[in-house]
């Protein structure tokens, strides 16, 4: 596979301290929204839905997936990548509506604190920033551990970090990320950093404070 087209993309590097980083701690706000979008291609995307992502991490992923498939891993698409506030909000309630129905003593407050555990509040979803992606294969029902059990799930445990992407939610890390271990969502960063977080195998904000600790 030729890949020189998406180099520059998936050997970009930045400062340590530019690095975006989203979470319960840091929320990106009902404002933000990516400076520099595109449309996936539909062939890349799970039943050719139209979905955005930042222009650099989407040329990085091209590369990733021409990889993926040469190596014959052809039934994994991007399901989700950019979602914007808008959205989060609504995929938010509707989790917390989900949970409600499905056991019907839990309160609302209740609910939204087990969903919590898995999606992220509107305003604090990494995927605002235009800088993720969820996999997901054409023989799952639906987005869950499943994934883990996938030639596409080995395959970007072993070279995501090639492409500049990493493993945003690792199983035992709960703790730190705040989420579930979420097998099928990956972050773009760049080469450099992608490598040294999974060397690290340190969750990404975990990686980035022990940068700028030695940094002073
Ligand atoms: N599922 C991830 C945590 C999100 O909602 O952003
Ligand atoms: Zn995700």
């Amino acid at each position: 596979v030729d890949v020189s087209d998406y180099l520059d993309a998936i050997n970009w590097v930045q400062d340590t301290e530019d690095v975006l980083v989203v979470n319960k701690k840091k929320p990106l706000g009902g404002e933000y929204i990516p400076p520099d979008l595109v449309m996936l291609d539909t062939s890349d995307t799970l039943g050719h839905k139209e979905i955005q992502l930042d222009a650099r991490a989407a040329s990085a992923l091209k590369a990733m997936i021409l990889c993926m498939r040469a190596e014959g891993i052809r039934d994994v698409f991007v399901t989700s990548a950019y979602r914007s506030y808008a959205y989060q909000k609504n995929l938010f309630q509707w989790y917390i509506q989900k949970e409600m129905e499905a056991d019907r003593s839990l309160t609302k407050a209740q609910a939204q604190q087990k969903v919590l555990t898995y999606s992220a509040a509107p305003g604090t979803s990494e995927h605002q920033s235009g800088l993720c992606v969820d996999f997901m294969t054409t023989t799952m029902r639906d987005l869950d551990e499943t994934f883990e059990q996938t030639a596409a799930f080995s395959w970007l445990e072993e070279n995501a970090c090639q492409f500049g992407f990493i493993l945003r939610y690792p199983k035992g890390k709960e703790n730190v990320t705040g989420y579930k271990y979420e097998p099928w969502h990956y972050r773009y960063v760049g080469r450099e950093l992608a490598m040294a977080v999974r060397q690290s195998g340190l969750p990404l904000e975990v990686y980035l404070a022990t940068q700028s600790s030695q940094i002073g």
